[in-house]
């Protein structure tokens, strides 16, 4: 067993909301590309189950559309009736390994694919967005209604999966965090203008699915503390925001950064893949613009171990609730960092991308530090077939090369 005093605190029960976990490790919700047709596969109840038994306190099923208009992959899950019987096996099978299962709610506002969704998107402002290179359609009274209406169906829906969790995800440039960014939203109503007006709509989402929730379930709030470009949302916006999201009744704070649209690998860091990117992309324009501007097009951000750690701390400070750190957590001192600071729980997504069992063999003494080397190549497996280490991939297979079976 692992006696450093920052694995004592990492491997402690605690308590998120409602429920009581095994210990302070969420798995960070991180898209999987394993729902053909938007609905869950066998593939992506192994993936998680894998995450369960591989220690972890609570596993988050990625980015789930409220609706049909909010995805921008086809393997995106979107949420209805018909798929609940799946997922409701899909959180049997986390529950079976001792793991919480919490599932990602969200709309891709602005940079929804018409391709995926037959139409145009749907978003807070008509702001042309570069990487669609389309411009949305300003959301009406009647929109906004009709989705956040949306959010609590779905966790209504999830809820009847037997989820023990939902997170929201209002960050990264998905709707909500286009209403929270003065760059995205230029609305003249009650839902733009200065930060608590441009707050107002992802609050009342909150407040809808935390209603739809009931108090069995914990309901996180995945949010930005910096969107990683001028005009964006800063530090400073975001203890604003977090208190909002904590009045309007957030058991817990997820603090990212980085906005899809714009600064998509500020919230990864460390190498672009823009080959595998090219290779793997469906849209031929796409593909050619990735193969011919990628490497200017998408900015490279230098990893860094707790990269958001600076900028996520004041929330952790602010708040009354859990605040859980994502965003280069790789060993005992990353944690150590992350307790220092005020945060209740550390959120991992590559480390366990690249070892599922990552967490019992920390807990065991077993690791130290996690081998994944933010290569991001699991970002391009994504688009192609489902999201895994690929790097591992091929280490496993270079030593099954040196390892011929007798013949
Ligand atoms: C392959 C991949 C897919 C991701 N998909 C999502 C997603 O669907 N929703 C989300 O909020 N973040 C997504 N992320 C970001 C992660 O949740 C996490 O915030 C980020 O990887 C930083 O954490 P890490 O350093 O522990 O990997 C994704 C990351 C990766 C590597």
């Amino acid at each position: 067993m692992n006696t450093d005093p920052a694995a004592s605190w990492l491997f402690e029960k605690a308590s998120l909301g409602p429920l009581q976990l095994r210990n302070r490790i969420l798995r960070s919700g991180c898209f999987e590309g394993m729902c053909p047709n938007g609905a869950p596969s066998e593939p992506l109840l192994r993936h998680h189950r894998d995450i369960a038994a591989g220690g972890a306190a609570l596993t988050t099923v990625a980015y789930c559309a409220v609706s049909a208009d909010g995805r921008s992959y086809s393997t995106e899950m979107w949420m209805r009736p018909e798929i609940v019987p799946d997922l409701k096996r899909l959180v049997d099978a986390v529950h079976q390994e001792g793991c919480a299962a919490s599932i990602q709610i969200g709309h891709c506002g602005g940079f929804s694919d018409p391709r995926v969704i037959g139409g145009r998107a749907l978003a807070p402002s008509r702001v042309f967005c570069a990487f669609r290179l389309s411009f949305p359609i300003e959301m009406s009274p009647d929109d906004l209604e009709r989705v956040a209406a949306d959010f609590g169906r779905t966790t209504a829906l999830a809820r009847k999966a037997g989820f023990d969790a939902v997170e929201v995800h209002a960050g990264h440039g998905y709707l909500l965090s286009q209403f929270l960014t003065a760059h995205t939203n230029r609305r003249q109503d009650p839902y733009g203008g200065n930060l608590e007006a441009r707050c107002r709509f992802p609050a009342e989402v909150v407040a809808r699915v935390r209603a739809a929730a009931g108090p069995g379930m914990a309901v996180l709030v995945k949010m930005n503390v910096n969107d990683g470009f001028p005009g964006g949302q800063t530090p400073a916006d975001s203890t604003v925001v977090a208190a909002l999201f904590e009045d309007a009744g957030a058991d817990a704070l997820v603090t990212s950064g980085g906005f899809t649209s714009r600064t998509p690998f500020y919230m990864l860091r460390g190498k672009v893949p823009i080959r595998e990117m090219a290779r793997n992309e469906k849209n031929a324009l796409r593909r050619a613009g990735l193969v011919m501007f990628g490497r200017i097009a998408v900015r490279e951000y230098p990893f860094s171990r707790t990269f958001f750690l600076d900028d996520a701390s004041p929330v952790a400070r602010s708040t009354r609730i859990p605040v859980a750190l994502v965003g280069g957590v790789c060993d005992l001192a990353d944690v150590n960092r992350a307790r220092s600071a005020g945060f209740s729980f550390v959120v991992m997504g590559r480390a366990l991308i690249r070892d599922p069992g990552f967490p019992t063999r920390l807990e065991k003494g077993e690791t130290t530090e996690s081998d994944c080397d933010h290569c991001n190549r699991c970002v391009a497996a994504m688009d192609a077939g489902g999201v895994y280490c690929v790097t591992r991939a091929e280490e496993e297979a270079s030593i099954g090369d040196e390892c011929p079976t007798a013949s």
